[in-house]
């Protein structure tokens, strides 16, 4: 068992950088669209053994330390009641955008074990034949209700700040529905194998400092005290965290998943010395050549140096545009890169 990536997490030594890529199981994968030319994006989640399968592949073709579970963050939403629909063209979808306290009423908290069970068995099939950790995860509290009071992907998430500011105690509601949801979800995933858990805030960077501490956070703060006693290490990662990074520190994550848009330094720096940094290459880097990014992955690896720890990882997912051996490079680079001159125990 390769287990330098949650050695990483609980603050030891190891004798190089762990890698694995958001998005790491995806459309840039020929192996990938072969899977998906026989079945759609959300059959393909919900059966376990090509769900499995797909998220073998880029620990098999790219060698990364660790394996994500094959799924999406709005699988549970699916579940608490709303109809799903993924096009190729726009995306994920939701019909009847919750945006009443009739429809917030009549969403349930499902219960993981009856209403995923499918989830639930893609990580014990994952469990038996992975050689890396298993990382499970979920969407958090305030990036899935964009996608459920929007009805989908937004610009300005006018109707999620519009209910946030107009009707404190239905946001409050649908929030709290949603963080029931998530922790159960996690804990179940926990319970059935994951090693370690991220959390992805998506659109929590569309949020002032004061609304993310106040409509954000605190549903953050309760899911990952809720899940201490499980004893998996968790991940919160949030896009375009430059500005929260202080409100951040509050999560109680023990690994912060930073984006491209800050120096990995700079936010090691405000993170302080208690927390294992996750990041941080631009994903488009990988359209240069492996000679070309070369230099932005050790300046990565050099500046996370007065971190905790360090995972290393893109800003965001990886695109459907990435050529595979470019991925690949970055995986060999990071390795070797940190094993040679970086933190050797
Ligand atoms: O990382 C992995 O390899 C695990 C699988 C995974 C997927 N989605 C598979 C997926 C994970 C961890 C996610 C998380 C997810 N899903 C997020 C948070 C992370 C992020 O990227 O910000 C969000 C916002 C979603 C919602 C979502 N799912 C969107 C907006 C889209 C369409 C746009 C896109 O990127 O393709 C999806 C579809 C989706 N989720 C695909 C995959 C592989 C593409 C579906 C296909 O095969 O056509």
């Amino acid at each position: 068992m390769n287990d330098t990536f949650l050695k990483v997490l609980r603050g030891e030594q190891t004798s190089y950088t762990p890698i694995w890529i958001m998005r790491q199981a995806g459309r840039y994968l020929p192996e990938y669209r072969q899977v998906r030319e026989g079945v759609d994006f959300l059959t393909l989640c919900k059966t376990p053994e090509l769900a499995a399968k797909v998220t073998f592949q880029p620990v098999d073709i790219l060698g990364v330390d660790a394996a994500i579970l094959f799924s999406d963050i709005l699988i549970p939403v699916e579940a608490m009641g709303m109809k799903l629909a993924f096009s190729e063209k726009h995306g994920p979808s939701l019909a009847e955008p919750i945006r009443s306290r009739s429809l917030v009423e009549r969403l349930s908290v499902p219960d993981p074990e009856d209403d995923l069970p499918f989830v639930l068995e893609t990580v014990k099939i994952l469990k038996a034949g992975l050689k890396v950790p298993l990382i499970g995860f979920a969407g958090a509290p305030f990036t899935l209700a964009t996608y459920m009071i929007e009805g989908g992907g937004s610009r300005n998430f006018l109707n999620t700040k519009k209910m946030m500011y107009q009707n404190h105690g239905l946001f409050g509601g649908l929030m709290t529905k949603i963080t029931d949801t998530v922790t159960a979800y996690l804990r179940a995933q926990i319970r059935a194998g994951a090693d370690a858990v991220q959390l992805f805030d998506t659109w929590a960077g569309v949020l002032s400092p004061d609304d993310y501490r106040a409509y954000a956070l605190p549903y953050v703060k309760q899911i990952i005290k809720e899940l201490k006693g499980e004893g998996a290490p968790i991940i919160y990662f949030v896009n375009g965290c430059a500005g929260l990074l202080k409100e951040i520190k509050a999560s109680g994550a023990v690994a912060i998943g930073v984006d491209w848009r800050i120096d990995i330094g700079e936010a090691a720096k405000k993170l302080g010395k208690r927390f294992v940094v996750q990041g941080n290459l631009d994903p488009c880097a990988l359209m240069m050549s492996p000679a070309d990014f070369r230099p932005k992955v050790r300046e990565i690896l050099e500046k996370a140096k007065p971190a905790k720890g360090h995972i290393f990882n893109l800003g965001h997912g990886i695109l459907p545009e990435i050529p595979v051996d470019n991925a690949k490079a970055l995986v060999d680079i990071v390795h070797e890169l940190s094993g040679k001159g970086g933190r050797v125990s």
